[in-house]
């Protein structure tokens, strides 16, 4: 099977357009010096209660004829496993600032039935709630992110939830945990007061959201050495204001300050462009869109130089991805769309971006992990089909917690009328292992390219690893064709090292 993969990809590679004369891209590095770490938490997962992002993506419950683990399906617990993910966000998004944690506690059967109103309208059962969140990220061996609801909910409300979590000796909320199951407290790495203030979590002004942060964040305890990084929910998109006005007026209790950036195509609400059978325009105003992040982040981080100049406020992109128009025949609520070799450049575009940020983004979360917008995994009932994006998370895993490498890159324009991006983006890092890594990303469609590598301190001549790449710009898997497009083995010499059209390449360099 493998060897027919890997037969059909040479195939594949030598059926690609012939390199253009002028397309090479240049990179220069010296292996000895060294940047900020790559956190492994860039490489975070979203999981909101919408559509069937927990309930069946995750969650199908003990009695479920779909293997699973206590409840959880094994198919998406093992392929999660698989990409090594670091940390999950949940109840939400917007299902934040209207969930009540308290329902989603006790007995199962005798939690409220409630309405989901931001998302489809359908019942919310609260079946999965704090308890089977924890289990859910500690079967996955990942951090959990728990995003509080500050639009709908208390301060006290909020407090409490802190204290049922990380309660130890003396405390009545501890002790209810434990009636319910849990002995000892779990453990939450990050915790968001609030989300999208500016919208969904209470339409509020930077101004106010900061007054109500300080308010709310002072009642947040936890027992020595288990306070989770506290998250001030932010702005999104071109805005700088949230980070501008929240780095100016909170002093304490802050780790960070989340942001929200979402590629649509078309950059139109009522017409985002489809997820498949889309024009090489739309392809091109993706990796446009996508790659403005580049600026937003920069646009950002110079407020917090300013406001922050010792680097402890980090800037958390706690939600990203492509979104696109509903499905055809889908609830328009659930968010659901197909994953094709766009999203998978998306992804690696996104992650050279956040690697070149990494001194203060050190945590981001896509949205989301199973069934909902960009997703790692779709299912259909006992069906399961891993997305290109989830193979380009598989390949840049050797980036997680990495020691990034000062580069400079010279590439080849990607170019529609007087708008362009660069063809190619890069990553080099030094990875745990002591291994030397190199991450290309070729978002041109039609041109492959030449890569010339001019490395100090380090003699290497091979570039070992992997390559996701296909002839269709949409090229996707299906639950009939679930392996139509996979990652394939990569190998060259360094002097003739080539990248070819709309391909994600991972190489360790020897
Ligand atoms: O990810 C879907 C939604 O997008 C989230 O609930 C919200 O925070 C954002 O607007």
């Amino acid at each position: 099977m493998k060897l027919k993969r890997l037969l059909a990809v040479s195939v594949l590679l030598a059926s690609q357009p012939l390199l253009a004369k002028d397309h090479k891209v240049e990179i220069e590095f010296d292996a000895d010096k060294t940047g900020p770490l790559i956190h492994k938490d860039i490489y975070g997962q979203f999981a909101e209660h919408l559509g069937r992002g927990i309930y069946e993506g995750v969650w199908v419950g003990e009695d479920s004829d779909i293997p699973n683990t206590r409840g959880f399906r094994n198919d998406v617990l093992n392929a999660l496993r698989d990409i090594k993910v670091p940390l999950v966000r949940w109840p939400g998004g917007c299902f934040a600032d209207e969930y009540h944690w308290r329902e989603g506690i006790g007995p199962r059967d005798e939690r409220p039935v409630k309405v989901n109103t931001h998302w489809g309208g359908v019942e919310e059962p609260n079946t999965f709630g704090t308890h089977e969140f924890f289990e859910f990220v500690e079967l996955l061996g990942a951090d959990a992110y728990v995003n509080g609801n500050l639009g709908s909910g208390s301060v006290q409300e909020m407090a409490e939830w802190m204290e049922y979590m990380t309660g130890e000796k003396g405390s009545t909320l501890a002790e209810e945990r434990r009636k319910n199951g849990r002995e000892e407290p779990f453990e939450i790495a990050y915790f968001g007061v609030g989300n999208e203030a500016w919208g969904c979590g209470g339409n509020m002004r930077p101004e106010y959201y900061a007054d109500l942060y300080r308010q709310y964040s002072t009642f947040l305890k936890a027992p020595s050495g288990k306070m989770p990084k506290l998250v001030a929910s932010g702005g999104h998109s071109e805005d700088t204001s949230w980070t501008d006005v929240l780095s100016k007026n909170i002093e304490q209790k802050i780790d960070g300050i989340s942001y929200h950036y979402y590629t649509l195509p078309n950059s139109d609400w009522d017409n985002k462009g489809r997820a498949i059978q889309f024009s090489e325009d739309e392809w091109f105003n993706t990796m446009a869109r996508t790659y403005k992040i580049d600026d937003y982040i920069s646009a950002n981080l110079a407020k917090l130089e300013e406001n922050d100049p010792d680097g402890d406020i980090k800037f958390y992109v706690d939600e990203w991805g492509t979104w696109y128009d509903p499905e055809p025949e889908r609830d328009p609520g659930f968010l659901y769309q197909q994953n094709t070799l766009r999203d998978a450049v998306v992804a690696a575009v996104n992650f050279n971006i956040f690697h070149d940020h990494a001194e203060r983004v050190t945590m981001t979360n896509i949205a989301q992990m199973v069934n909902v917008l960009q997703a790692m995994i779709l299912t259909d009932k006992e069906k399961m089909v891993l997305t290109p994006t989830y193979h380009t998370y598989g390949m840049y895993k050797v980036f997680q917690n990495a020691t990034s490498i000062p580069f400079e890159i010279d590439s080849p324009k990607y170019q529609k009328g007087d708008k362009s991006v660069p063809a190619v983006t890069a990553s080099v890092a030094r990875g745990e292992n002591g291994k030397l890594y190199l991450a290309l990303v070729n978002m041109d469609p039609e041109n492959g390219a030449e890569v010339s590598l001019d490395i100090d301190g380090v003699k290497a001549e091979r570039a070992v690893g992997q390559i996701l790449t296909a002839e269709a710009m949409d090229a996707r898997n299906t639950f009939d064709n679930p392996e139509a497009l996979e990652p394939v083995a990569f190998a060259s010499d360094l002097d003739e090292l080539e990248i070819p059209a709309k391909s994600v390449v991972v190489v360790e360099l020897q």
